[in-house]
């Protein structure tokens, strides 16, 4: 039986003992020999390995595990890695959220200029780990990558090392359709859908079970509730802390302006920023809600866990431990598997440019993703992403010639800001802020 060897870059990832268990469930389809854990954050990395330890025990014991912040111990010969890096943690996060907000803007970790800011973070990090598993890992090897904010970093890598094998996932259209599913009473694999747009920055356009179209019942549905059954407890949200709960609840609004497509429910910070503006807590934001939670409850597990023996299962599996498994197990077995994934534009939708890193249905293969063809978009959306893309596209040119100059064209051109002189005050407080992790930009 063929067996393979995958490494977890960012290991420390609130997200590694989830991501973990659902191996473990799939081992069938996706036999492990050894799963090495990869952070720069030793110390951090070997409390969540306690919790990985203890699922994989409770599955078998023919795994060999390693827990390193060695390049070549993490990569040599592996054939896949998981990518799932917070450069600067949730400490930088923090910032990327408040720093916004006290210029009343949009204070959000991938959207607006905290994801700008998090994305200059993040490309050259994504490049050194590129860089490193071409050296170490089998040829063959596909790093599937999770890390934020996953449409910068998708336009960093095309740009700067074009034949890599990354494929770019999100876990926020699965999550979505775990919501239809959950509102249309029907399993989420039965969903078909179409989509299309930019990472957090999408549309659903079609929406069928068993070949009938289910869109208007979820119009229906949403323009009284958006995106939540009726009775929250009676799903499984993963997404269940108040900020989730709101941001679901947003997509009404959106519906009630524009009713043809359900909006990836990012778009909110794009097309509702003066009032999330409104609504937020500049004091408290996402990353203190996510410190005090998530972050929290999986460090008190291993201490529990270390004491006791007993694992709680503060930590679930959710749709995002079940995506990259799902997207890995139809690469190695050459499933050509339907999900939604980031691609090279290539004429898929053929009136946006053909450099674009857009998200669209695509067969998962073994030679990486293929994209179904879209067609051409409507006018608004087409605008709207436009927009968002220059701004994307020009932050990492930004980067890549350390011009201070394009990062205020980035920060100018991104709709959630309302004007250049605003841009600037927010880039040069993130300049300041970011000292230790960005390019100089002159
Ligand atoms: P986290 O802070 O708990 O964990 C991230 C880990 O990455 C930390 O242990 C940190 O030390 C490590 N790290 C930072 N820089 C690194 C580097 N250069 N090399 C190796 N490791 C490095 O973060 P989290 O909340 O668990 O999120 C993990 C990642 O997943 C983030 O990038 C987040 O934005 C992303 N995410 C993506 C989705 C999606 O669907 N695309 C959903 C949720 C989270
Ligand atoms: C966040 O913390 O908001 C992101 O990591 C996504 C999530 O689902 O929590």
């Amino acid at each position: 039986m063929k067996t393979y060897k995958l490494a977890i870059a960012g290991g420390g990832s609130t997200y590694t003992p989830g991501i973990v268990r659902s191996l473990m469930d799939r081992l069938e389809d996706l036999p492990l020999s050894e799963i090495r854990f990869y952070d720069i954050d030793g110390e951090r990395q070997s409390k969540v390995v306690v919790a990985a330890k203890a699922v994989i025990a409770e599955y078998t014991d023919s795994i060999k595990v390693i827990d390193t912040t060695e390049p070549e111990t993490a990569f040599d010969d592996v054939d896949f890695v998981f990518a799932q890096m917070r450069v600067g943690k949730y400490a930088m996060r923090e910032l990327d959220e408040k720093i916004p907000l006290s210029h009343g803007v949009v204070g959000q970790e991938t959207c607006g200029p905290g994801g700008l800011a998090y994305g200059l973070r993040t490309i050259f990090p994504m490049v050194e780990l590129i860089d490193f598993v071409e050296k170490y890992a089998k040829e063959s090897c596909w790093i599937v990558n999770y890390s934020n904010p996953a449409s910068i970093v998708a336009e960093g890598v095309r740009k700067l090392r074009p034949n890599a094998k990354v494929i770019n996932i999100c876990d926020m259209p699965v999550a979505t359709m775990r919501n239809m599913a959950g509102i249309l009473g029907v399993n989420r694999e039965d969903l078909v859908v179409d989509y299309f747009g930019l990472n957090h920055f999408g549309w659903f356009t079609k929406v069928e079970v068993d070949g009938v179209d289910r869109l208007p019942e979820l119009r229906e549905h949403i323009s009284k509730w958006g995106l939540l059954t009726e009775d929250i407890s009676k799903i499984d949200y993963r997404h269940a802390d108040a900020s989730w709960i709101k941001t679901f609840k947003n997509i009404k609004p959106i519906m009630d302006f524009f009713p043809d497509y359900i909006p990836n429910p990012y778009l909110q910070y794009y097309l509702l920023p003066d009032y999330i503006v409104e609504n937020s807590n500049k004091e408290y934001t996402r990353a203190n809600e996510v410190m005090d939670g998530r972050e929290q409850s999986l460090f008190e597990t291993v201490r529990k866990f270390e004491e006791t023996g007993i694992l709680d299962d503060a930590f679930h599996v959710g749709v995002h431990g079940i995506f990259i498994v799902d997207v890995t197990i139809s690469i190695a077995q050459n499933l050509a598997k339907r999900y939604l994934v980031m691609v090279e534009n290539k004429g898929t939708i053929p009136n946006l440019p053909a450099d674009a890193m857009i998200e669209v249905p695509a067969l998962i293969t073994s030679k990486g993703p293929v994209p179904e063809y879209v067609g051409e978009i409507p006018y608004f959306h087409k605008a709207m992403i436009d927009q968002q893309l220059a701004s994307e596209k020009i932050l990492v040119e930004a980067i890549t010639e350390g011009s201070y100059e394009k990062a205020l064209q980035a920060f100018t051109l991104n709709k959630t800001i309302p004007s250049a002189i605003v841009a600037k005050k927010i880039l040069d407080d993130l300049i300041e802020a970011n000292k230790e992790y960005w390019p100089t930009l002159t």
